[in-house]
């Protein structure tokens, strides 16, 4: 058995290197190894190494810069993703991907199931879903899981921008109308290892999961969370927590639209893998020992 891991030098590729480590022989060449733009170069790495698995963590994640670098968020999260699917129903391999809660339109106030009406707001968004549904129409034996507001002790995610503004400055203004899930790298490997496993026995386990700590929360809840644990386990912060001001997504304009409602309802993977799911508050003190020095 080998399988082929792509984007290992990202949030959840590196978690997933280590959790993949004990299922047999591991490809995972970094960027500088194998450009994935090149979808020939890609094609020709595929028919060179045949791996039985691939688990693609790698995606054009800049949400955005994806506004004005259409092309290359498409190669990256369509194209790619098509031909690592042509390739698994041609030769019988499974296929893992991941995507994102911005397939969703993001309005109303309850969770998105994995039948909800897609709607993205955004070049990535559509990005996303384009590829998600390119797998599914290739046919290949797949799982898709979508998460959402991915950190980890690597990489620059909102966790380590909080770290480092909440020890500079002594306040700050998070947007409090955006709500979600803040999921770890590090659940994502264990989880969807842990499913992939069950699904080489139990093939009609395949298809599209949300993926997620249970609860929901806030940008500004989560920063407020993380100032709140990050003091607990005794590091320096500047920023008391009363001068953490909430705002609207209105007052902090982007190129790209975000969703409001990013609520993911979890229960068909928990029940299709056996798998009760963690609140986000015990997760994210997981990843905050993985920082202490
Ligand atoms: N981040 C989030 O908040 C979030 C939320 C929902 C869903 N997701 C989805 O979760 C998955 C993993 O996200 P992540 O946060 O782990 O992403 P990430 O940290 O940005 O990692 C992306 C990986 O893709 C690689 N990559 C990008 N362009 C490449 C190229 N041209 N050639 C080779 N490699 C390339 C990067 O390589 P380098 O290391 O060399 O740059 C990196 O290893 C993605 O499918 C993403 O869409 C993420």
């Amino acid at each position: 058995m080998s399988t082929l891991l792509l984007g290992v030098n990202g949030q959840v590729g590196h978690e997933l290197r280590r959790a993949l480590a004990v299922h047999g022989a591991l490809l995972a060449p970094p960027r500088t190894r194998l450009d994935l733009t090149d979808l020939a170069a890609v094609d020709d790495f595929l028919h060179q190494h045949q791996p039985d698995t691939i688990v693609n963590a790698a995606a054009y994640t800049a949400v955005d810069k994806a506004e004005s670098e259409t092309a290359l968020a498409r190669r990256l999260n369509t194209e790619l993703p098509d031909l690592l699917a042509r390739y698994s129903a041609d030769h019988e391999a499974v296929l893992v991907h991941y995507s994102s809660d911005y397939v969703y339109p993001g309005d109303g106030d309850q969770p998105w199931h994995e039948d909800s009406p897609t709607g993205p707001l955004s070049i990535y968004g559509q990005s996303k879903l384009d590829g998600d549904e390119a797998i599914a129409r290739r046919g290949c034996s797949h799982l898709i899981f979508r998460t959402s507001w991915v950190y980890s002790a690597r990489g620059s995610n909102f966790l380590k921008t909080m770290l480092r503004l909440g020890g500079e400055r002594d306040s700050l203004a998070i947007v409090a109308d955006q709500v979600g899930a803040p999921t770890p790298a590090r659940l994502i490997a264990d989880a969807s290892v842990h499913a992939l496993r069950r699904y080489r026995e139990a093939a009609e386990l395949g298809g599209l999961y949300h993926l997620a700590p249970r609860g929901v929360t806030s940008w500004h809840g989560f920063a407020c969370e993380i100032f709140r644990q990050a003091r607990h386990a005794g590091m320096a912060l500047a920023i008391a927590p009363e001068r953490v001001s909430a705002i609207a997504s209105d007052d902090y304009p982007t190129p790209a639209t975000r969703p409001l409602n990013s609520r993911l309802e979890l229960s068909r993977l928990e029940n299709a893998f056996a798998l009760e799911l963690p609140d986000w508050q015990s997760q994210l003190s997981l990843t905050l020992h993985d920082l202490l020095p």
